[in-house]
C-alpha cells in the first residue's frame, strides 16, 4: 500500500467539506477529504493541453489577456504561460486561500512555480463572481473549477456550465476569444448548450498522462 503523509487541509467555502493536501513518494495528491483524488502531480496532461490548445489558436498571443478558473497544481496556469508572450497578462482566480499557498510551498515545483511569473496576477475567490463582473476582456478563459459540467466539488460551479454561466464568459471575451472548458468526460447535453449559446465548439479528448490513462474532455468554444 501507498504511504501518503498529509501536508495540508483547507475547507471548501459554502460546503461542509475539505480539501487534504498529501505527499506521495515522488508525487502530490489533493484529494476530496471522504472521497475521491482531485489531482495528481503525476498526471496533468489535459490541464497542460488547457492552457495550451487556446492559446495556440489566437492571433495574437504574445499580448494575450488570460483568466484561469481555478489554480489547481498550477499546469494549466504554467501552460498558458508557455503558450503567450512577455506582454500577456494571467489572472488565475481560485477559491480556497490554502490552494494558493501549497503553490506557493511544497507544491510550486511540480509545475515550475507559474505564481513567481511577473505576468501572473492572483484573484483568491469565485471566478464565477470575477466573470460576472467583465466586459470583453480575455482573450482566454480557461475553466477547469471542478469535474466538469457536473460539479464535484461545489454544485454552485453549476452555473458556469449553464446557458447564463456560458453568455458571462462569452461577454468577458474579447473579439477573437477562446473559451476552454475542462471535463473528466463527454458530455453532450452541455456540448449543446454551447452551441446553443452562439458558440463553434471543437471538442477534444486528451490522456490525463501521456499516451495513457483515461481521456478527459476539452471544449474550445469561440464566437461564430
Ligand atoms: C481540478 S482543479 C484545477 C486543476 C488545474 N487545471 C491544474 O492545472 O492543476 C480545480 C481547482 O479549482 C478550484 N475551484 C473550485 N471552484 C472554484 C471557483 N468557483 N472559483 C475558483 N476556483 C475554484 C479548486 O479549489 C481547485 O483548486
Amino acid at each position: 500500500m501507498r504511504h501518503w503523509t498529509l501536508l495540508g487541509e483547507a475547507p471548501i467555502p459554502g460546503t461542509e467539506r475539505s480539501l487534504l493536501l498529501f505527499r506521495g513518494k515522488d508525487d502530490f495528491s489533493i484529494k476530496i477529504a471522504g472521497g475521491h483524488e482531485l489531482m495528481n502531480t503525476r498526471k496533468h496532461g489535459s490541464e497542460d493541453a488547457l492552457g495550451s490548445l487556446p492559446c495556440q489558436r489566437l492571433n495574437q498571443p504574445k499580448t494575450a489577456r488570460v483568466l484561469i478558473g481555478g489554480l489547481g497544481m498550477g499546469f494549466t496556469l504554467a501552460a498558458v504561460l508557455q503558450a503567450v508572450g512577455p506582454q500577456a497578462e494571467v489572472t488565475v482566480a481560485e477559491l480556497i486561500p490554502e490552494v494558493v499557498e501549497w503553490n506557493r510551498g511544497p507544491l510550486g515545483d511540480c509545475s515550475g512555480r507559474p505564481l513567481d511569473d511577473p505576468r501572473t496576477r492572483v484573484h483568491v475567490g469565485d471566478v464565477a463572481k470575477l466573470l460576472r463582473r467583465q466586459r470583453a476582456c480575455f482573450d482566454v478563459i480557461a475553466l477547469d473549477v471542478d469535474n466538469g459540467p457536473e460539479g464535484l466539488t461545489k454544485s454552485s460551479n453549476n452555473w458556469l456550465y449553464s446557458a447564463p454561466g456560458i453568455a458571462a464568459a462569452q461577454d468577458a471575451l474579447r473579439p477573437g476569444g477562446i473559451v476552454a472548458y475542462w471535463s473528466a468526460g463527454p458530455d453532450q447535453g452541455f456540448h449543446d448548450r454551447l452551441r446553443q449559446c452562439g458558440f463553434l465548439v471543437e471538442e477534444t479528448t486528451v490522456h490525463a498522462h501521456g499516451n495513457k490513462g483515461p481521456r478527459h474532455t476539452i471544449w474550445l468554444a469561440s464566437v461564430m
